[in-house]
């Protein structure tokens, strides 16, 4: 194997996927700490409110003690170059997160066991499911008292649609939990509640092995073994091509605070998480092993430094191998340019990289020549498929409140959504033409209103409106021409494309009744 070919395929490149306060800081924590990355689990984050929360980056962040901005991660863990792309898990950072999971290879769906699939984990997981991603799912909290497996197992499949094979299966819950047993390795790791991370591992011939009996109270080994046989009987097979085609979800159990489960995790991760993908283009699917570097930006991130006032723009390398100083073709702008000093990410650091390959996120330092979904590439000039944007939840009529600042107001919301912060929208046939804003969290309100004051010196006006879903429109020449006469909020986006705003389901069920040869698309990436 070439060296190229060695470096890309020793890459797994994927992005956690949870509802906040399930564990995911927890769980990045310990992968981290397997891989030699950090030398004590938790580091990574500091506890809420502390002044060195790795991903403190501006200042908003700071005075809310929560994490904006996504961040990757990356270290290694026996020959694997693994990188995490961190996503917020604030419930109002969703859309940065949809986007961040087109950089992904694969995804890990962590999964609070007391609390089941909930809200933010149902939408990430359908971005990852419109892309066909493997998904991978932990079970988090099992010291804790807990819900039934089966249950979860069931709830998955029919909230998400995703059918599941445990790769592992606890034996007790909470206060009488005694660890896991690895269904290929027949092993038992044992839990040990005085010192969690001391794992002692027995290796069985299979439920039934007495040696079991030696280290698990009678009654809930007999649940054990029933629920294993119950496994065996009814559960799914296992099917390796219905996991890569994201059809299966790997389901295993742990506790990540007590880094109990983790590294059976991340074993069989590794050995199942498919090396870096390549990507469709406009001119047909670009390969990663191939010779020639390209890539494309799926994130720009403003202030991460406030000392300086730079913007990075992350970069997911495609195919090839990124060398500093490298000369390469913005697609969009046709115009050739230098990388220079762009840098890789580890925890709190921020080093410059040297190399690169196929998988890896690079950060681009960005004078403001960046756009999400730009492809940048060594040779030719094929662009990777769109950005797609999602439906943001909360809408807002939005004005300078001085005139005199027109110019820097639409300056910064331009640059705003140029970093997909926030989307804008145009009214589309009404005068005067009224500029609306469209959020996925509605805290991101806030964001905009501080930076537009802070680095455009910009008051605005925001006016909420009643909406909350909105809808990419295309579909029946016909029916188009009389939905655009008599559809209310009907905007454009900054692509000129047709974009129907609702106040709720059931007033979009309406529209979808009365023009059945129209498609509402949840997203703006569809053809
Ligand atoms: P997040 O990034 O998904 O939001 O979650 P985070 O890791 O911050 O974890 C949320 C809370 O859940 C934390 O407790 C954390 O210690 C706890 N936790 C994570 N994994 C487990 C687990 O396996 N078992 C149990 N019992 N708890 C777990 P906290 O009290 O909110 O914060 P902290 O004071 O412990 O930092």
């Amino acid at each position: 194997m070439s060296k190229l070919n060695e470096e890309i395929t020793s890459r797994k490149t994927f992005a956690i996927i949870s509802h906040p306060d399930a564990g995911k800081t927890t769980l990045t924590e310990k992968l981290l700490y397997f891989g030699g990355a950090i030398r004590e689990a938790g580091s990574v984050k500091g506890k809420k409110n502390t002044k060195q929360a790795t991903s403190d980056w501006m200042e908003i962040e700071k005075q809310r003690g929560i994490s904006v901005t996504s961040s990757v991660m990356e270290f290694h863990y026996k020959d694997n170059h693994i990188n995490i792309l961190d996503t917020p898990g604030h419930e109002d950072f969703s859309e940065d997160t949809y986007r961040t999971l087109t950089a992904a290879d694969s995804a890990t769906m962590l999964i609070d066991a007391a609390k089941g699939v909930e809200a933010q984990t149902e939408k990430l997981f359908k971005v990852c499911s419109m892309r066909g991603i493997p998904i991978f799912t932990f079970i988090n909290k099992m010291d804790r008292e807990v819900r039934d497996p089966f249950e979860l197992m069931e709830e998955m499949e029919e909230v998400l649609g995703i059918r599941s094979y445990p790769m592992n299966w606890p034996i007790g819950m909470g206060q009488n939990f005694y660890g896991i047993y690895d269904r290929h390795s027949k092993k038992v790791e044992l839990f040990n509640g005085d010192n969690p991370s001391h794992v002692e591992e027995k290796q069985t011939t299979g439920p039934d092995d007495p040696i079991l009996d030696e280290f698990v109270d009678p009654s809930f080994l007999a649940q054990f073994r029933e629920e294993m046989e119950l496994l065996d009987v009814a559960g799914d097979p296992y099917d390796e091509q219905k996991i890569m085609d994201g059809e299966l979800t790997p389901v295993f159990f742990g506790s990540a605070v007590s880094n109990f489960g983790v590294q059976n995790f991340l074993e069989h991760f590794l050995h199942f998480a498919p090396s870096p993908v390549g990507r469709e283009s406009d001119q047909g699917f670009v390969e990663p092993v191939q010779e020639k570097f390209s890539g494309f930006i799926f994130k720009v991130q403003a202030n991460m430094n406030p000392k300086h006032r730079d913007r990075i723009a992350f970069l997911r390398i495609t195919s090839g191998k990124y060398t500093q100083g490298m000369q390469v073709n913005h697609v969009r702008l046709n115009k050739s340019m230098k990388l220079a000093q762009p840098t890789q990410f580890l925890a709190q650091d921020r080093s410059i990289v040297q190399a690169a390959y196929a998988g890896d996120i690079i950060g681009l330092f960005d004078p403001g020549t960046f756009r999400i979904g730009d492809s940048l590439v060594e040779k030719g000039s094929f662009q990777f498929a769109e950005m797609p944007h999602f439906s943001p939840e909360h809408f807002a009529a939005i004005s300078a409140k001085d005139a005199m600042k027109h110019k820097s107001f639409e300056k910064g919301l331009q640059q705003l959504t140029e970093e997909g912060a926030i989307q804008l929208f145009e009214t589309y046939n009404r005068y005067p033409q009224q500029q609306i804003v469209g959020v996925v969290g509605e805290l991101q309100f806030e964001v905009l209103e501080h930076r537009l004051k802070n680095e455009y010196k910009a008051d605005i006006k925001l006016e909420h409106l009643p909406l909350s879903i909105a809808r990419w429109v295309s579909g029946d020449a016909n029916e188009l021409e009389q939905f655009k006469k008599r559809q209310r909020n009907l905007t454009t986006d900054r692509d000129d494309k047709l974009v129907a705003l609702f106040e709720n389901e059931f007033q979009l069920n309406m529209s979808k009744d009365k023009y059945p040869n129209l498609n509402f698309h949840e997203n703006s990436y569809f053809n």
